[in-house]
């Protein structure tokens, strides 16, 4: 796996936001409570920004280009997860929340998911050698980071409450206004 490349690192980064897009997507529409709809669609949203950013990052780089920060990626190139497979064949994710499609169940597979994803960016950035690849992979880490702790909060809400929580560190009805 040393010689693996960067190149080859961010397709399987890409491959594991368009799993997680997908998810999401998927789960916004068979979650009923209204927060909890709001919590995956928001998550749906930053993950299609992240296979936006990823591949048009990837094109940069195969083009013989320099790394270029996220926020600039965003801005410049808006359609660059259009034609990526939003919806493939197979989504692990998908098929395991339909073996127990709870409430409690998505939540539960999304931190999985987002686990994974940190892990991901976390061993990416330990071998990143420049400082601009560096800060192009802790605004993905810390993201990710964001979502575990999201998603935590909500877990522990309906394992507690028995209820969607609605009392956020930022509001995610004004994220997706
Ligand atoms: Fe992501
Ligand atoms: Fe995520």
């Amino acid at each position: 796996m040393s010689n693996r490349s960067v190149k080859d690192d961010l397709l399987v980064a890409l491959g594991t936001e368009v799993a997680g897009y997908g998810f999401y997507k998927h789960a916004a529409g068979l979650i009923e409570d209204d927060h909890g709809k709001n919590v995956f669609t928001h998550l749906a949203k930053e993950e299609l920004q992240h296979m936006q950013v990823i591949s048009s990052m990837l094109d940069i780089l195969k083009e013989g280009g320099g790394w270029v920060g996220y926020n600039s990626l965003v801005q410049e190139h808006p359609d660059a997860a259009q034609g990526l497979p939003i919806f493939p064949e197979e989504n692990e994710l998908i098929d395991k929340l339909g073996k127990n499609p709870t409430d409690q169940s998505a939540i539960e597979i999304a931190m999985e998911s987002e686990d994974y994803a940190i892990r991901l960016y976390g061993d990416m950035l330990g071998r990143a050698e420049s400082p601009e690849e560096k800060v192009f992979l802790t605004e993905l880490l810390e993201m990710e980071k964001g979502h575990l702790k999201l998603l935590r909060w909500e877990l522990e809400s309906l394992k507690g409450e028995g209820f969607w929580c609605d009392m956020m560190e930022f509001s995610v009805e004004k994220e997706l206004g």
